[in-house]
């Protein structure tokens, strides 16, 4: 289990044990974080799960493949610490994680 949290688009932040293995995304259905839909389930065809990274967090995240930044490209306000949360994948390593959720997709 790695702890992550996760601050809404109200400035609330919920902190929850994830299991390793399953994305950020996946973490934030289970728990119901609002905020991140993922229509498309986390096939990279949506970025409804767009996510804000925190700074400190940025470089050790997994590099984006191609396709996440052509999809971040569609997703609302992107900017250099946006990432879609089903491309994370929750290791012991992301321990303390801090993602924020756009405004809009409140
Ligand atoms: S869930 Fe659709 S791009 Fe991540």
């Amino acid at each position: 289990m790695t702890k992550i949290t996760y601050i809404d688009y109200q400035g609330n932040s919920k902190t929850i044990d994830v299991e390793n293995g399953l994305t950020v995304m996946e973490g934030a259905i289970q728990n119901d974080i609002p905020g991140i839909d993922a229509d498309c389930g986390g096939g990279m065809a949506c970025a409804t799960c767009h996510v804000y990274v925190k700074e400190e967090w940025l470089d050790k995240l997994p590099k984006k493949e191609d396709g996440e930044e052509d999809m971040l490209d569609m997703a609302y306000e992107p900017n250099k610490f946006s990432r879609l949360s089903c491309q994370v994948l929750v290791s012991d390593e992301l321990d303390g994680l801090t993602v924020s959720i756009p405004l809009k997709q409140g």
